[in-house]
């Protein structure tokens, strides 16, 4: 089915060529915890499937945060994975970067995925789209993500294969070729049909850690399948296969690099089946690192000079230690632990001395890296989301957004003596972007703008636990918020008509808030030379 060949890219250098970064998106329970499991199982990460579910536990009973997360099932911390992955001729390095599974952390997922060159889309066989995989997909789609698909729980009954197949095309507006084909649903399902290579590839149910066999055949003529497959399942594979080869659209790899085209393999992932196959797909279909969006220039991952842009910063990841990482995806060049690189922004000289690698759920000393790579930069604060870091060139990654907050709420301290630990505490989760923190201009406290109600309870959770400080969150008269930008001259006329509206962000940025879409429009008549944004870009220059 694969008629189009791989289109011309610049060749990069090959330790480049190998890497596969990509992030993994799926509604809650359809199964990306155990496929990122069995990704790591075949990386070689780890010995044995079970390993992370038991680390997250282990990790979870230390804090309430985290048990939130258990309680409601969503993964809410965020981290980067790197393993290898070898086909017959090639050894591949994956970079697997974790996004949150709710749609309250969609911004955050956003900037994760500003970090990737592809996404694996993870969809229940029984459930098809759900609302989260939809959400997901269209922020995919924003950054024109290239899209692997993979149909999960094929052991479960599950929908008819071309209904799943309709459904994606309808609701996600996207072409989708089948690169396997399934036999069987449920309790019959005994494999799949390798469209792209004509092999079978059965399932071995008693072994869940086992490799399945796979069975190289010449098409779907080959008496090996009478062998192997009962007569009724292989009359029917052949028949569906023949009209999928009809009716939908091959394997074209420039369409799915442009994100118009998803391929789609059936699998379970807990028995271990499809998982390879769908890794094998990364590895062949990629990409390689893509150039990346700057101003004044794109990034290409095959200059040699190194650059990278921060996309997320976790703060007390380790509760006993204030210690903040800052997670940064190397755009370009060969980077060496030591290096001195320049942090933009400050246009300071940073020596990076004790960089981090992910590996599974460890974190190792990162020697070296190569652009494609995410690698976690501990420090006191200096780096920031959007942040730049390179060999001295001023460059600013640009798409790495800061959206308009849809709730905002009052946070008081419920001790009003610890005022300013409130605020230091606030500081810091705008700093990570778990929140947008509002000083208004007028009276005291603070105004917390989030996308999702449940960011709020994360908010006050972690507070107190991080803090030791219980907070409250209440109800305030506003409802939108707007970055002011302009000449200081018309800046300072809007502050000075409208103080009860207005606030200052985190940098000291002037934000316009208000309860009517009314004052928004009044402010942009009134004060031509100011412009109102819903969203800003976090970046630096
Ligand atoms: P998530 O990260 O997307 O939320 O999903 P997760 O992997 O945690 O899987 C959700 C549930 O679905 C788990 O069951 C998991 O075992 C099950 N599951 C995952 N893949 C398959 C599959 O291929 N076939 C079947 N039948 N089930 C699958 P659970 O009961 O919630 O947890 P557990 O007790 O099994 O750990």
């Amino acid at each position: 089915m694969l008629e189009t060949p791989a289109p011309n890219r610049p060749t990069l250098p090959p330790e480049i060529a190998r890497r596969r970064t990509f992030a993994i998106i799926s509604h809650p329970d359809a199964g990306k915890t155990t496929l990122t499991e069995k990704f790591l199982l075949y990386g070689g990460a780890i010995q044995m499937a079970g390993q992370v579910r038991a680390k997250g536990e282990a990790r979870r009973t230390r804090s309430d945060f985290m048990k939130m997360e258990q309680d409601r099932g969503i993964s809410v911390s965020a981290s980067a994975m790197s393993f290898d992955f070898a086909t017959a001729d090639r050894a591949f390095r994956f970079n697997l970067v974790d996004t949150p599974g709710h749609s309250d952390f969609s911004e955050d997922t956003y900037r994760t995925l500003t970090a990737v060159d592809a996404a694996v889309m993870v969809i229940d066989g029984a459930k098809g789209i759900e609302s989260q995989t939809q959400k997901l997909f269209e922020v995919c789609r924003m950054r024109d993500l290239p899209i692997l698909t993979f149909c999960n729980k094929m052991d479960r009954e599950s929908r008819d294969t071309f209904d799943i197949i309709d459904e994606i095309q309808e609701n996600l507006a996207i072409d989708v070729t089948p690169a396997s084909w399934p036999i069987g649903v449920g309790r019959e399902f005994i494999g799949c049909y390798d469209l792209l290579h004509d092999r079978l590839e059965l399932m071995d149910r008693a072994d869940r850690n086992r490799v399945a066999e796979t069975v190289r055949i010449s098409g779907l003529d080959d008496p090996q399948l009478e062998a192997r497959i009962p007569a009724d399942l292989l009359a029917k594979l052949r028949e569906e296969v023949e009209m999928a080869r009809e009716l939908l659209p091959p394997m074209d790899p420039a369409r799915f690099l442009e994100g118009s085209l998803t391929p789609i393999w059936f699998g379970s992932a807990i028995n271990s089946f499809g998982v390879q196959e769908l890794m094998a797909g990364i590895a062949e279909f990629g990409p390689e690192p893509q150039p990346q969006r700057a101003e004044p220039r794109q990034v290409g991952a095959d200059e040699t000079s190194v650059t990278g842009f921060v996309f997320k910063v976790q703060a007390n990841m380790d509760p006993k230690h204030r210690d903040r990482v800052a997670f940064v995806r190397l755009a370009s060049g060969h980077f060496e632990r030591g290096m001195k690189l320049t942090h933009v922004r400050t246009r300071k000289p940073m020596s990076v001395s004790n960089p981090v690698l992910f590996l599974a759920a460890d974190r190792e000393l990162a020697e070296e890296a190569w652009a494609g790579d995410i690698i976690g930069i501990p420090n006191h604060g200096q780096l920031r989301i959007g942040d730049a870091l390179t060999e001295g060139e001023t460059l600013r990654f640009t798409g790495i957004p800061s959206f308009a907050p849809e709730l905002l709420q009052t946070v008081r301290a419920g001790d009003p003596m610890k005022a300013k630990h409130l605020e230091k505490a606030l500081m810091q989760f705008a700093e990570e972007g778990a929140a947008k923190v509002f000083k208004p201009a007028i009276g005291s406290g603070f105004i917390v703008g989030v996308v999702g109600q449940l960011q709020f309870e994360v908010l006050a959770s972690r507070i107190e636990l991080e803090y030791g400080l219980p907070v409250r969150f209440d109800t305030t008269q506003f409802k939108s918020a707007r970055w002011l930008s302009g000449s200081k001259a018309a800046l300072d006329g809007v502050i000075a008509k409208n103080p009860q509206h207005i606030a200052h962000d985190n940098d000291g940025d002037p934000v316009f808030l208000t309860r009517l879409q009314w004052d928004i429009d009044r402010i942009e008549r009134d004060h031509p030379d100011v412009r109102l944004s819903a969203t800003k870009e976090m970046m630096t220059g």
